[in-house]
């Protein structure tokens, strides 16, 4: 079932935020939201990525200070809190469950961090996406079949130069430009690619 209407994301509120860096106000609300669609398109497990891996991910996008992060299926927030923490990034979140939504804004919010970070509730495959178009840089953590079907809206949007990176998952059909892994025993694998993306 779909959202009635059409979650916001994007448009003129969103590129007003991010040009003034309050992000905390004005962002619409995802109108009915998880009542009626309550994880119907939820294709991605609530599994957080281990801080050693947000760091790979933050440090192999080369994330600097004032660039914009979306990280789309934010869950609790963290890689959010790391941007806009350690990297001084502006960071956006894009999340599904209604509980990570209020969790992860009230860890912004405990850090301090509410004017440079902020998430809204959405669902990626329901929404409009168009703010992509002030990202520099986008993370994903997300199952396969969810990387597929975003991968069009990724190319509709981010401007040449951005930079995607996807924990564990592979978008099928982009060439990375690198891939890295953990040394740990578990070995998870982070995948940079760059817009416009070579296609294989
Ligand atoms: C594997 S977790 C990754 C969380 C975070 N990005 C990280 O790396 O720690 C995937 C997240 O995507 C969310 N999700 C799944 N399907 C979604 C959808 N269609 N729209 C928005 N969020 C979704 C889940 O609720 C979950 O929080």
């Amino acid at each position: 079932m779909r959202f009635q209407p059409r979650p916001k994301f994007g448009g003129a509120a969103t590129v007003v935020f991010l040009v003034t860096g309050i992000l905390a106000a004005g962002i619409p609300a995802s109108a009915q939201s998880a009542q009626n669609s309550r994880y119907a398109n939820k294709l991605a497990p609530s599994v957080f990525s281990p801080t050693r891996v947000v760091d790979l991910m933050l440090d192999l996008a080369n994330l600097k200070p004032n660039e914009t992060l979306f990280d789309l299926g934010s869950g609790d927030g963290r890689i959010l809190i790391a941007a806009a923490g350690r990297y001084k990034a502006k960071a956006v979140g894009i999340e599904i469950s209604p509980r990570l939504v209020a969790k992860a804004n009230a860890a912004i919010r405990k850090q301090g961090l509410d004017g440079r970070a902020h998430v809204m509730e959405g669902d990626l495959l329901d929404s409009d996406l168009s703010g992509l178009a002030n990202a520099d840089v986008v993370t994903i953590y997300l199952a396969t079949s969810l990387n597929e079907k975003l991968r069009p809206t990724l190319e509709k949007y981010l401007k040449p130069g951005a930079r995607v990176i996807s924990h564990d998952y592979a978008v099928r059909g982009w060439k990375p430009t690198r891939v890295e892994h953990t040394d740990d025993k578990h070995m998870h694998l982070v995948y940079l690619y760059e817009m416009p993306p070579v296609k294989n």
